[in-house]
This record gives C-alpha cells, sequence and structure tokens, in this order.
C-alpha cells in the first residue's frame, strides 16, 4: 500500500475503534473531524453538519476560525444539494459552482460526503480546501468508507435522518 492508502487505512482503524467505544455520536464527530484536520495537509477545514427537520446544523468542525452556516437548509448550498440527494458533491472551484455558499475567502474547493445508511441519509462531512482541484477519487472513496461508519452508528444510536427524493 502507498504512503496515503496506509494513512487513509489508519484512519478507518481508528474510526472502528471510535464507533465501537459506546461514546455518543457528537462525540465521536467531534474526534473525526480533529483527525482528518491534523491528518490531511490538503483538508483545511472540516465539518460534520447533521440533518435537523429540514436542514442541516453543524455538530462538529476543526479549523482555522469558525463557519457562519451553523444552520444549513436542505435546499441551499453544496451541503443542502450533498444531504438532499444522498450524493457526493466534489466541486473543484468553488467559484464556478453556482450552488456554493461562500465561507472563507481562502477556500478554492470543497468535498462533501453524505453519512448514510440503507435510505437514510443522517448528515454529511464538509472539507474545504485552500488548493484548487484539491479532492480526488481516492478522497471520495475513503471519505465514503469512513462515511458508512459514521453512517451505521447514527442509525444504531436512532438518529433521524431525510430520505432523498421523500
Ligand atoms: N460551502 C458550503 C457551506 C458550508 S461552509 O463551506 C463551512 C456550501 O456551499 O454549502
Amino acid at each position: 500500500m502507498n504512503g496515503i492508502g496506509a494513512q487513509f487505512q489508519a484512519t478507518l482503524d481508528l474510526v472502528d475503534q471510535l464507533t465501537a467505544s459506546e461514546r455518543a455520536f457528537r462525540e465521536v464527530a467531534e474526534e473525526v473531524v480533529r483527525h482528518l484536520r491534523a491528518s490531511y495537509p490538503h483538508y483545511t477545514w472540516v465539518g460534520i453538519y447533521m440533518v435537523e427537520g429540514e436542514g442541516l446544523r453543524l455538530w462538529a468542525w476543526d479549523g482555522p476560525a469558525p463557519t457562519e452556516h451553523v444552520e444549513i437548509p436542505l435546499h441551499a448550498g453544496v451541503c443542502g444539494w450533498a444531504a438532499s440527494t444522498g450524493q457526493i458533491a466534489n466541486v473543484p472551484d468553488v467559484n464556478k459552482d453556482e450552488r456554493y455558499l461562500q465561507c472563507f475567502l481562502s477556500t478554492r474547493s470543497e468535498l462533501v460526503v453524505p453519512i448514510r445508511h440503507g435510505e437514510e441519509v443522517y448528515g454529511e462531512i464538509d472539507i474545504d480546501s485552500d488548493r484548487l482541484a484539491a479532492f480526488g477519487p481516492e478522497d471520495e472513496r475513503f471519505l465514503t468508507e469512513l462515511c458508512d461508519r459514521l453512517g451505521a452508528l447514527a442509525a444504531a444510536q436512532g438518529l433521524v435522518g431525510h430520505r432523498p427524493g421523500a
């Protein structure tokens, strides 16, 4: 396995330990955002938004500064698009995407991966990067595996999700 592949696997192993630890979802989310930001230099700002009613609320984040977007309606932003469709949004240049809600002037690209289990979308990991086109298919695969683990935990802890198309 190459360097980044081994690092991705180490993160997934850590997340397996966290999800087996009987900690509340919010605490696991806080550990995950801290770990991701500390471990991957192209992840400039990392947040976990969770579905609450018709919107998303920021449950955990790590980065150089807080965002003003603590709540995002399901129909707004790249974040709302990913949660309402259940699909990954990989935006190579945020200034060219009309869905984009600006947080930080320095952000150039953004990756949003839904946290899902079965039919339900429980939330998402949102990553901003100061690099243009920072996220490749390997980031998408890695974060999908990570979000699968978080989705199973959200379902096991009885969190309420949203069904795309419902
Ligand atoms: N850019 C996001 C809003 C959240 S911030 O990036 C932290 C969006 O377009 O939904």
